[in-house]
């Protein structure tokens, strides 16, 4: 998961491969909450493991309920719709409309004593419908804060009023009738029948709601979409074992990625054209806009199709989460595109209408909005912007957005705070560039003598940008190690061989270890006589000949920052950002020093620098790729700066030289 401040997307074009794609959160947290309430033990298979998940998961076990987790599979012991009364909950449940409002109800109505709380944000979106529903059956509910929104308290329910039909509006969210649909079998001696006022929002959530809710006993009959009956006598009672689907909501972005991308082949697994989810008929409108989509019960593929996409004008009410994905495939569209009755976005993670329109623009868009509306004009080549997106901590702006990298200018786009897709898809970003081809991945060369701080600071801001990091000094070190292990001398003689171990050795870098052929050696090759060793069998032309394809095999989705002598000269000469990074061979030999003794080896300082120096002298004076400055490298000499300066320095000066825009090459 990229935890940084923003995420740069290089301009992207083509995608190809599998996705594998999350559970569904809306099902995982209904599967939860019902395998919770039942009679008997739940097995779930594939749940989604996300923040939203998790804030359910941790109420759920506060109240009572005991779960354990075995080969990814999640056994829930349910509490059988008792809860010690004694106990007084004060439940956290983050932004998570989909666990505060079913357990809200299923508290209310079991008689809980309890705090229900939530993030800034959950304490503006609306809960009062739910609430003046569960007062009419007599719970004791307050309002901590605002009236009609949470924190809310709840304080016991004396015995539920069923006789007459229990009213709850349908046009806010469709959330507060599931969670009356999922709280009223506990209590249902009799018939219990539900009335919606206003036109129901959402419908397919409700039919989620029903389709579980007979997964685990219980029968709801319903007349049209105002009036739901729970058949007197209803208990829940766990089917055993669930199996979760991948959610169609985010298979929504690699639906749009297949319409959107040239030369695309996408698959999906784990969502098909028999799901249960609602946002599943979001394919029908990929497929309206152009894409060519193709599927079976749980696989999806998408090609591209129809290009520009043809520009639709489309009510929404029945996918009202994927439809934002929409609103991002209309930017690429042959003519204005309108969404139609989505005012349930306004009251979602963020107001999703302002947030769509205002960050379209930022793009380049025209957009034009309504109370439950959204005009999007496309992006005509040569009007793209490189935008910086703001998030608005809701996950389906961070990844609708970030299809917009496929703009036909070849610019960037900046997605602030790309953790916040954790809601619902830890790992959106991963999966996304996993499949994803740009011709114009970034690569920051750090290039400098040893012991300049070169590994620290191309480290640091791999970390800070989320790149991938190329240590290419380790790469000698262990060639040299390999080569000793096998018993070779270091000679030039030897250098065909050595070269030949080196290609067939297999190095990985698996966080922070680094394995030769399956074993850690990141400590073997950090000390001073590996360096030694290393620095002679870099200077062997089929060495460094031999390790190049590797070194090429890094620059990957979203960049690289890789260090060491010739990344900017031999290695990655195009890179448009290089840095050679010195230091005064006195401050070289103290850091080493402090390095060397923190992890426990022995050393004298002037030992340390003559060693340094002989090291530079052969780096240096060598045929083949000696150390030296590219042209066009940024000089910086770090001796008096602090590792953090020196981090923000490089930083500041990436961002002033970093391509927006960049011609495909
Ligand atoms: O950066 P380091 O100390 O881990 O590098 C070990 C040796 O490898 C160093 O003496 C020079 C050599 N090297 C190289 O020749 N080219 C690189 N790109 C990286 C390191």
């Amino acid at each position: 998961m990229y935890d940084i401040p923003f995420l740069d997307i290089p301009a992207l074009q083509s995608a190809h491969g599998v996705v594998h794609l999350p559970g569904s959160k809306s099902i995982s947290n209904r599967v939860l909450l019902l395998a919770a309430l039942s009679k008997g033990t739940t097995h779930i298979h594939d749940l989604l493991d996300s923040d939203d998940t998790r804030v359910m998961l941790d109420a759920l076990q506060k109240m009572g309920c005991v779960i354990s987790k075995k080969d990814y599979v999640l056994q829930v012991n349910g509490i059988k719709g008792q809860i010690d009364s004694s106990l007084s909950l004060d439940l956290f449940l983050g932004n998570a409309g989909t666990a505060i409002r079913p357990l809200t109800a299923a508290l209310a109505i079991m008689g809980a004593n309890a705090t229900m709380r939530g993030v800034a944000r959950m304490h503006e979106r609306p809960i009062g419908d739910l609430v003046d529903a569960l007062r009419q059956l007599g719970c004791a509910i307050d309002y901590t804060a605002n009236e009609g929104f949470p924190p809310l308290h709840l304080k016991g329910c004396a015995s539920p009023q069923l006789h007459a039909p229990i009213r709850v509006r349908g046009d806010v969210s469709s959330q507060f009738l599931t969670a009356l649909l999922m709280a009223l079998p506990l209590v249902a001696k009799q018939n219990i029948t539900i009335e919606v006022q206003g036109e129901l929002l959402s419908k397919p959530y409700i039919e989620i709601t029903l389709n579980l809710l007979a997964q685990f006993g219980i029968v709801v009959q319903r007349d049209r979409w105002s009036r739901f009956v729970i058949p007197a006598g209803s208990e829940y009672v766990s089917p055993g074992v669930v199996h979760v689907e991948a959610d169609a909501s985010s298979a929504s972005y690699f639906v749009a990625l297949g319409a959107i991308a040239q030369r695309s082949g996408i698959r999906i697994q784990g969502v098909g054209l028999q799901s249960i989810q609602g946002d599943i008929r979001f394919v029908d409108a990929a497929k309206q806009m152009g894409a060519q989509v193709s599927g079976g019960p749980n696989w999806l593929e998408i090609k591209q199709g129809q290009w520009p996409l043809r520009a639709i004008e489309m009510d929404c009410n029945h996918i009202p989460d994927a439809a934002m994905t929409l609103a991002v495939m209309a930017l690429f569209a042959d003519a204005p595109s309108t969404l139609k009755n989505i005012g349930s976005w306004r009251v979602k993670e963020t107001d999703r209408i302002t947030a769509m329109a205002t960050e379209a623009r930022k793009l380049g868009a025209h957009i034009e909005e309504g109370a439950d509306w959204l005009r999007i004009h496309p992006i005509q080549k040569g009007q793209w912007k490189s935008a910086s997106i703001h998030t608005y901590d809701d996950h389906r702006v961070a990844m609708c957005f970030s299809l917009a990298a496929f703009n036909a200018d070849h610019m960037r786009v900046r997605i602030e705070d790309p953790a916040c897709v954790a809601k619902t898809f830890p790992d959106y970003f991963e999966t996304l560039f996993s499949v994803c081809k740009s011709n114009t991945i970034p690569v920051i060369c750090i290039d400098g003598p040893t012991a300049s701080g070169k590994g620290t600071l191309a480290w640091a801001l791999a970390q800070r940008l989320g790149f991938h990091y190329l240590d290419s000094g380790a790469l000698y070190r262990i060639t040299a190690l390999a080569a000793v292990r096998a018993g070779l001398s270091l000679q030039t003689e030897q250098a065909d061989t050595i070269a030949q171990l080196a290609t067939q050795s297999k190095i990985q870098f698996n966080c922070e270890r680094i394995l030769l052929n399956g074993i850690n050696v990141s400590e073997d090759i950090r000390t001073e006589e590996a360096g030694m060793n290393a620095s002679k069998v870099s200077a062997m032309p089929a060495v460094r000949q031999a390790l190049v394809d590797l070194q090429h095999s890094f620059q990957r989705l979203p960049g690289l920052v890789a260090d060491g002598r010739d990344m900017g000269t031999v290695i990655f000469p195009a890179s448009p950002f290089k840095v050679y990074l010195t230091a005064s061979a006195e401050q070289r030999a103290q850091r080493r020093y402090k390095q060397l003794i923190s992890k426990g080896f022995s050393a004298t300082i002037n030992k340390l620098r003559s060693d340094l120096e002989a090291r530079d002298t052969r780096d240096m004076s060598r045929t083949v790729a000696p150390l030296v400055a590219a042209q066009d490298a940024m000089q910086l000499d770090n001796s008096n700066l602090s590792i953090d300066q020196s981090v923000d320095l490089v930083l500041s000066w990436w961002q002033s030289k970093h391509p927006k825009a960049s011609s495909p090459s």
